[in-house]
């Protein structure tokens, strides 16, 4: 069966970020009514998966169920070659309950160095899940391939895009144009593999 979403259709984006829900209304290009999962008042899942794409499945699921209504949801975050893929899916969680990414910049730093290893090799991902109430999903990931510098550099970006270097660039994410990154980053690719899929 294609699953296809028809232009005006009320989607619930399941998040409590409306930073998160304009993005995601910017990138569907204002085609669809969007509800977000707090102001239906739906209650945020524990994120449980070891994956971004489980996350994300997790996520869209839990809100599609409660609410009746088709729902979109993101995970994302930055695995670091040398550390296994770490802080991957908890790169939020390294932060701490205060959300301090100079904090999470310096874990990453500290645990390389601890490791003893010199490949700066990183990357950011980003799952994007859409479920349907009645049971399908479609899932699908964007990466972006870079190396991870130190000290942080720019104040542009959020997370940790002060640390992170672009293959074939020169700047941070957080020196860069955010209307460059959002042209080029994981998020952008991982949109245009969903509008492939269901626009
Ligand atoms: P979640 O997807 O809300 O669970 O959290 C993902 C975490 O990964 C965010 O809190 C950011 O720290 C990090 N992250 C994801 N995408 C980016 C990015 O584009 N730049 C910097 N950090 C990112």
């Amino acid at each position: 069966m294609a699953l296809k979403l028809e232009s005006g259709a009320k989607l619930v984006v399941a998040t409590h970020n409306p930073g998160k829900a304009r993005e995601l209304a910017e990138i569907l290009d204002n085609r669809f009514v969007l509800v977000t999962a707090g102001e239906l008042g739906l209650p945020e899942p524990e994120e449980t998966e070891q994956t971004f794409v489980g996350n994300a499945l997790l996520k869209a699921r839990a809100a599609a169920q409660r609410s009746g209504l088709v729902a979109i949801a993101d995970d994302s975050g930055l695995s670091v070659a040398a550390l296994e893929g770490q802080p991957g899916v908890y790169s939020a969680r390294w932060a701490g309950p205060t959300r301090d990414f100079g904090l999470a910049m310096k874990k990453v730093e500290a645990r390389l160095e601890e490791a003893g290893r010199d490949d700066l090799s990183a990357w950011f991902t980003s799952a994007l899940a859409v479920a349907w109430p009645d049971g399908p999903a479609v899932v699908v990931e964007g990466r972006i391939d870079g190396t991870l510098a130190f000290p942080p550099r720019g104040d542009k970006g959020f997370g940790y895009d002060p640390i992170f270097v672009a293959e074939g660039r020169a700047e941070t994410f957080g020196e860069m144009n955010p209307a460059e990154k959002d042209r080029i980053s994981h998020r952008a690719r991982a949109f245009e593999k969903l509008k492939a899929a269901l626009l």
